[in-house]
């Protein structure tokens, strides 16, 4: 008990550390928001800008100078191993395609990693200065209050979203099937261009459910456990217990869990398998 406690007490450490630094970025992000920007291509449709990097740097600094021990990982090329059984898996900035446009709907997501589970989600939208927080075991919350999933049970009544992949145009995995077939079984679909929010408007009940192909341990490793602590449901498409690592994610409320899978399962896309 006296372990478990600690073990609290040291990822609630973490988490202080973890919304001091998303904050410190997500501040950088939205000073420079609508200005030009310096953009490279990681491929056709795949873009980066200098804020993208900005942002890493400072997360990585952090997070490495209050924990040196812990391994990081980050999209924009972190990458340090250390021994201690902690990995943080950091996206600097979700939803780089709007912020390059102008658009308003992006992210920071840190994701904290032990022993094979998330054990700590913070998501901050420097835009609507909403900061959505978990602990694992220890629910999740929006500002400090706690926030729940939706109650939602019927596919045809629910608010849905979902993205698609940057190989769209070279690939026949690119979710436009399993589009067509979920557009004709709920209410709406939305395409918002950040994973973390996505799973974070999940969580908050804003959205009833969310599916997701080929995305990356950084866009999901928090998102999936707020969604979880805020009582719904993540799995892969077979239903079993989602990994960070799976090509395919579908997050609900947990009351049209089943529905979506069954929809999606019905769909002519091949199904993709775990890295
Ligand atoms: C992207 C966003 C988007 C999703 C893409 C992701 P990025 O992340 O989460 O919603 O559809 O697949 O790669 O590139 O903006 O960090
Ligand atoms: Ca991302
Ligand atoms: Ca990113």
């Amino acid at each position: 008990m006296r372990l478990l406690m600690q073990h609290m007490n040291d990822i609630a450490d973490m988490r202080d550390v973890a919304v001091h630094a998303a904050k410190r970025a997500g501040a950088l992000l939205r000073d420079s928001f609508g200005g030009r920007r310096e953009i490279s291509y990681k491929g056709e449709i795949n873009l980066v800008t200098e804020m993208d990097r900005l942002s890493e740097k400072t997360i990585v600094s952090e997070i490495s100078s209050a924990f040196p021990g812990h391994s990081i990982v980050a999209e924009e090329g972190a990458n340090i191993e250390n021994g201690s059984g902690y990995l943080w898996v950091i996206d600097p900035l979700d939803g780089t395609t709007n912020y390059a446009h102008g658009y308003p709907q992006f992210a920071v997501s840190i994701g904290l990693e032990y022993a094979g589970n998330i054990v700590l989600g913070i998501v901050y939208d420097p835009l609507r200065e909403e900061l959505f927080t978990a602990m694992r075991g220890n629910g999740a919350q929006l500002n400090g209050t706690t926030i729940s999933v939706s109650r939602t049970s019927d596919l045809i009544r629910s608010l849905l979203a979902t993205g698609f992949p940057y190989d769209r145009a070279n690939c026949k995995e690119n979710n436009l099937d399993y589009f067509n077939a979920m557009i004709m079984v709920s209410q709406e679909i939305r395409r918002n261009g950040s994973a973390a929010l996505d799973l974070c408007n999940v969580a908050a009940g804003r959205l009833d459910g969310y599916w997701e192909l080929k995305l990356r341990p950084w866009d999901v490793a928090a998102g999936s456990l707020i969604v979880r602590e805020a009582g719904g449901t993540v799995s892969d498409l077979s239903g079993q217990r989602f990994s960070i690592r799976d090509e395919l994610i579908i997050a609900s409320n947990g009351f049209i869990h089943q529905q979506i899978i069954d929809a999606l399962r019905r769909t002519g896309d091949s199904e993709p398998s775990t890295k």
